[in-house]
């Protein structure tokens, strides 16, 4: 059990049913443990953790040891509580899209909290090319943030342009955008853009068709992607040694723990 010191909120927070998720909102958290269980090794009380609960949005909520890491003091408790879905889901989709040194990555949906995170993570790893797609009012961020090239998709014939011309170039297209309920359908135009036997594209969310292929009959196409955030130790431990190898930190909107806050949150 831990004393949550922060929580982050993530669209998965109101989309998933609560009987999925529980009565109490909120699943990433950073805190200090308070009690464990018999069989827990690796953790004492008094360390300062960061990870996955069901029910964070609280003072006190119960974790796995297998979904939490330890804190580092480079990172403040509110940034630690930034981390697990949006940084472990890029690092895993990343990973996927099989980002080395060097790569060309297309990160859809590029503004949001998955989006950041993989712009982030895409550099610390080395990728060389990072094309950011998102509204053309988040351009600044993105490039702060380490995008090489910004492509706005309010602009059809920006974005047309851009799918036209960069045929087999890319090595992963990770897709935040697509099936995120307002219409958005990159699929079949991303596939286009990977690089021909080894490009991978990468997805965080698709209709119930693309959940059904891809997680419950694992059979999308080869080199298709759809991604069930896996949170464990090992990766929370990574994202945080890969932004501090590129000096950087999660982007945050800090609110108070108030119902005005909460409602500000959500
Ligand atoms: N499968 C999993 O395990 C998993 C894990 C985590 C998240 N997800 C899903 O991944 C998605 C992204 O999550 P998030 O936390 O990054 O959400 P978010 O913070 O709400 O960001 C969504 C972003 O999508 C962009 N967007 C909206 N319409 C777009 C379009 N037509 N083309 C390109 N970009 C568009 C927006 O950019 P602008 O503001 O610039 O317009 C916004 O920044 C959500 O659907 C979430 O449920 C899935």
């Amino acid at each position: 059990m831990v004393k949550v010191k922060s929580a982050a909120i993530n669209p998965v927070d109101y989309k998933l049913p609560r009987f999925v998720i529980g009565p109490v909102f909120g699943l990433d958290f950073s805190g200090i443990v308070e009690e464990i269980g018999d069989n827990v090794t690796n953790f004492k009380v008094g360390d300062a953790v960061y990870g996955h609960a069901h029910g964070s949005l609280a003072e006190k909520a119960v974790s796995s040891a297998n979904k939490i890491a330890k804190k580092t003091d480079d990172l403040t408790f509110s940034e630690a509580a930034a981390l697990p879905v949006a940084y472990v889901t890029a690092l895993q989709g990343l990973r996927l899209g099989k980002v080395t040194e060097g790569s060309s990555v297309l990160i859809i949906g590029a503004s949001g909290g998955c989006g950041i995170a993989a712009i982030q993570l895409a550099k610390a790893m080395g990728a060389k090319r990072i094309i950011a797609i998102c509204s053309g009012k988040n351009s600044q961020l993105v490039k702060e943030t380490g995008a090489t090239e910004v492509v706005d998709y309010t602009k059809e014939s920006e974005l047309q342009s851009f799918f036209a011309t960069n045929k087999e170039s890319i090595q992963c297209v990770y897709d935040a955008a697509t099936g995120s309920g307002h219409g958005e359908k990159y699929t079949n135009a991303s596939m286009s853009l990977l690089l021909k036997d080894v490009g991978e594209y990468v997805q965080l969310n698709g209709s119930a068709k693309v959940w059904t292929k891809g997680v419950v009959l694992k059979n999308l196409p080869k080199h298709q992607h759809l991604i069930l955030t896996d949170m464990n130790t090992a990766d929370l431990e990574e994202v945080s040694l890969l932004l501090k190898k590129i000096n950087a930190k999660p982007l945050m909107n800090i609110m108070p723990f108030t119902e005005e806050g909460l409602k500000e949150g959500f």
